[in-house]
């Protein structure tokens, strides 16, 4: 049985080199134990199509085994993305865990005045919590195949990391369209207070009041940093989506180095957006104190929103009672 597969490989090898290139029938010798691919190229150089069959189907690119040109997209996958898509994670966590170390956490500085005020109401919570569910997930599923191999296949073994991969993957096809709707849905939402103004230069010339404690720069309803994250998520996240869309359409996206070209794309991209929302994780979280109920209740303290969006405060102060975001009574 095992002499007879053997035959039908030789056979198969037979047949494909034969049709591929002639020539190359007199350098390889496909009935011997072992023909390496390496012994493939060496005989087939020059053509960069060169190891291709004939196919009597309309798919012509179903008769190509393997290019040449692939293995440097392959080495660029297996190495230069797998390095950056590190070095972007683990730098930036690296980061972080130094401005904790020097800086602390960020706390209101007049303490907590146990007023509430309306800072994200439903729609706008819905719409953060889908897009920040499915991105991490995405992230997560995504970065698995750039260094799952790498890092995850060692500790957990072939089986787990099959089974992983191969449900990260559908996770990964089908998240994306949540994602997409609800960054459309946040771009509506936001967009308007996300328009730079000169407010901004002031706020990065005092560094946001991130570095020195008892710094407060004024600030609308987002402050630079915030539109700095909002426009990262909006761009980056309009990036992903129409890479992603010629990843899952290969029929779309043209030739096939045109579809390695948006993979690559893609993974940058997505190691890039991935470092900035860690560090958008981090202040929205333990970084910095009553941020997060922001988000999560909805309702912020009177005086967190004084320190870190006092402009924003008096709009809502401005405004009639019925309008007002402080008129949302106290829990
Ligand atoms: C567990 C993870 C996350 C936490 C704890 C978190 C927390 C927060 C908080 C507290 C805010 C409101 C800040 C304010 O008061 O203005 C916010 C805003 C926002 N979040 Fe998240 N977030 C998370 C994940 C994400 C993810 C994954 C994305 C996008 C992919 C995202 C995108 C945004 C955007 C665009 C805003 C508005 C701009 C800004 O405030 O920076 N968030 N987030």
């Amino acid at each position: 049985m095992r002499y007879f597969s053997q035959f039908m490989v030789a056979l198969a090898v037979v047949v494909f080199v034969g049709h591929a290139a002639p020539d190359a029938q007199a350098q390889v010798n496909p009935t011997e134990r072992s023909v390496t691919e390496e012994s493939m190229f060496e005989a087939l150089t020059g053509d960069s199509n060169a190891v291709s069959g004939r196919v009597s189907i309309p798919d012509r690119g179903a008769g190509n085994l393997i290019k040449p040109d692939n293995k440097s997209w392959a080495v660029l996958q297996g190495s230069t993305l797998q390095t950056l898509s590190i070095v972007a994670v683990v730098g930036m966590i690296a980061l972080l865990t130094l401005f904790y170390l020097v800086r602390g956490r960020i706390r209101v500085d007049a303490g907590f005045s146990g007023r509430k005020i309306l800072r994200f109401g439903t729609i706008d919570r819905f719409a953060h919590w889908t897009l920040a569910g499915t991105f991490i997930v995405l992230a997560i599923t995504g970065l698995n195949l750039i260094i799952g191999r790498t890092v995850i296949l060692p500790i957990i073994g072939e089986g787990a990391f099959g089974t992983l991969t191969a449900f990260g993957k559908i996770a990964h096809n089908y998240l994306a369209w949540p994602f997409m709707l609800a960054l459309v849905l946040v771009f509506v939402l936001w967009v308007l207070e996300n328009i730079p103004n000169k407010l901004d230069l002031e706020w990065i010339k005092q560094g946001g009041g991130l570095l020195k404690k008892g710094v407060h720069p004024p600030a609308k309803k987002f402050n630079a940093g915030q539109k700095v994250i909002f426009w990262s998520v909006i761009l980056g996240g309009a990036g992903l989506s129409f890479t992603g869309f010629m990843l899952l359409f290969p029929a779309v996206a043209g030739t096939p180095a045109d579809w390695q070209m948006y993979q690559t794309i893609h993974a940058l991209v997505a190691a890039g957006l991935s470092a900035i929302i860690i560090a958008h994780i981090y202040i929205g979280s333990v970084g910095m104190e009553g941020a997060f109920d922001a988000m999560g209740s909805g309702e912020v303290d009177e005086n967190w929103a004084k320190e870190h969006h006092a402009l924003w405060v008096e709009e809502e102060k401005a405004k009639p009672a019925k309008e007002s975001a402080l008129s949302t009574p106290a829990e």
